[in-house]
């Protein structure tokens, strides 16, 4: 039997634990529209599943006053839980303590629960509200950071690590959710930046706010930072718990199989009328997705950052899978510097949790100018085309109608790997588009003409009949079949069946050297 006493002073030094910082201080975080780190954690996880530990741990620091300011649990709350059934590891920083800064103690409770993740092979989630380093407790605080960084960089590629950013987060702190697979981030009162507004305006002279320095919308579209943002800290937990539908537990298992009751030979007639005659003219590449998918459903990523790339997840036939697909609809579906580190992450990433490729390619080719190849379209399309190259998990392609140069290749070529290549019939696998070639290789022919734009307008004609077609590339076997459109589903959910027991791997080695 517990002595009454005993179990009295547990009771109160838990409901102070609980308490975080004081009512006063909660009021002031609700009444800037955010919920407590404790809240937040009920959202996220499977209702009571939540067990928290080292909730009675301290600062241990003397200077500045802070010995007459202890608060049990310090401002980080840990432990893990369940979503959908299946276990998480959390730490949430507490803002009402400190302002959520980080000290000695404080990123002690982070790394214990990071050390289990990792040792135990769950996700980790990281819920991110805090002033930053706590300044009372010096360099001890860059020490914290730095054991964190450590433990980021190690379980990158082990277990999924997600990180929300629900208030600020300034300086070196940035770097740990920058380490972790996604960042997720709140419209209007999450925002993060090495330098704040104070210092940049000092050095350069610019007058920014946080919100436009580095808010959401920011970082959701222009940085690319941000991989999912929402208007509230509620949307925002539902799209982490969304997104580990999609994922493992850890590198060594598959993703969960999500049972359906969407036919797998279901087919999509409207499929056959999506690509326009005119093979200028744009179309939505979502909705083929859409139309694809199990139940229509895909989770995108990235959405308003590169739309000329789309990325994101969905289930086919059960399975999870990673899609990358071309976008007709922005800038033709061109490669550009942003578009191909988006996907290259993304191909990375899928490629470390086993989870399967499906790539939809209609893609003009790499985007001309100063402005990408002075900023290093090299470098980045190399990224993109070494993470197709080094993927060892199922990838499915299908080429709905450009494929030309270089992202030919890049873009889950049979040559690198692809191991089931499909063609719609409006495919047009080249070395080019036809009025450039005819440009390039009729130059004399056409200007000796009589009528030289009638000429040029035969040989593009010639040409597209010769060369702007699937069949070229079939012959070869580069393309493993042409299908109807409207059969993509059932013959990508076969696929991938057939591909259950892929073995593929890479030489031995101490890590590739990615162009970085
Ligand atoms: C200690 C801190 C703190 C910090 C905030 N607080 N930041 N305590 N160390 N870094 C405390 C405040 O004293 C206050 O305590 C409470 O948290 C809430 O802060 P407010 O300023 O009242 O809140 P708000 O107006 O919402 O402003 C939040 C803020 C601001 C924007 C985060 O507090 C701020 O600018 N803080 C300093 C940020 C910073 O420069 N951090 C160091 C970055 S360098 P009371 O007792 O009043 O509730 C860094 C290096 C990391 O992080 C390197 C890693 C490699």
């Amino acid at each position: 039997m517990t002595n009454t006493t005993n179990s009295s002073q547990l009771h109160e030094m838990r409901d102070l634990s609980h308490l975080g910082g004081g009512a006063e201080r909660i009021e002031a975080q609700h009444q800037r529209g955010k919920l407590t780190a404790r809240e937040r954690i009920d959202l996220l996880l499977d209702k009571g599943s939540f067990r928290e530990i080292d909730g009675f741990v301290m600062h241990r620091t003397h200077d500045f006053g802070l010995e007459e300011q202890k608060y049990l649990g310090d401002s980080v709350v840990t432990g893990w839980g369940t979503i959908d059934g299946r276990l998480v590891y959390v730490f949430s920083q507490d803002f009402t303590v400190f302002g959520g800064s980080l000290g000695e103690a404080h990123a002690e409770k982070i790394c214990k629960v990071m050390d289990m993740a990792l040792k135990n092979g769950a996700p980790l989630i990281g819920l991110n509200d805090s002033g930053g380093a706590r300044i009372q407790e010096g360099v001890v605080s860059l020490g914290g950071y730095s054991d964190i960084f450590l433990r980021n960089t190690l379980a990158s590629g082990v277990i999924p690590q997600l990180s929300a950013i629900l208030g600020p987060c300034a300086g070196g702190a940035v770097y740990s959710p920058a380490l972790t697979d996604f960042i997720f981030m709140v419209r209007k009162s999450s925002f993060m930046f090495v330098t704040g507004p104070e210092v940049v305006r000092t050095v350069t002279h610019e007058d920014v706010s946080f919100e436009d320095l580095g808010g959401a919308t920011v970082h959701a579209e222009i940085s690319g930072v941000c991989h999912m943002a929402a208007d509230s800290e509620a949307d925002t937990l539902y799209l982490m718990r969304q997104l580990l539908a999609f994922l493992p537990q850890n590198n060594m298992e598959d993703p969960p199989f999500a049972a359906t009751s969407d036919d797998p030979l279901r087919m999509e007639a409207a499929l056959d009328s999506l690509v326009p005659e005119d093979a200028t003219r744009p179309y939505e590449i979502r909705d083929a997705i859409r139309m694809i998918v199990d139940d229509g459903l895909f989770l995108e990523v990235q959405e308003n950052y590169a739309p000329n790339i789309v990325i994101g997840f969905a289930h086919l036939g059960g399975h999870s899978v990673g899609i990358v697909a071309n976008q007709p609809a922005h800038l033709a579906g061109v490669l550009d510097i942003n578009a191909s580190e988006k996907a290259a992450r993304f191909v990375r990433l899928c490629d470390a949790f086993n989870v399967p490729l499906v790539t939809f390619e209609d893609v003009p080719g790499f985007l001309p100018g100063t402005g990408q190849e002075h900023g290093g379209i090299i470098r980045s399309g190399a990224k993109l085309l070494y993470a197709y190259c080094e993927a060892t998990v199922p990838k499915l392609t299908v080429v709905t109608r450009k494929a030309y140069g270089g992202a030919y290749c890049v873009m889950s070529s049979k040559h690198i790997r692809g191991d089931l290549n499909l063609a719609w019939p409006t495919a047009e696998i080249a070395v080019m588009g036809p009025e450039g070639a005819v440009n390039i290789i009729f130059r004399k022919e056409i200007s000796q003409a009589e009528d030289p734009a009638q000429r040029r307008a035969e040989m593009v004609t010639e040409y597209r009949e010769k060369f702007a077609n699937p069949y070229v590339a079939a012959s070869r076997g580069y393309i493993d079949d042409v299908i109807e459109p409207h059969e993509t589903r059932p013959r990508l959910i076969n696929a991938l069946e057939m591909l259950s027991n892929k073995r593929d791997s890479n030489p031995p080695k101490k890590h590739g050297n990615i162009p970085l």
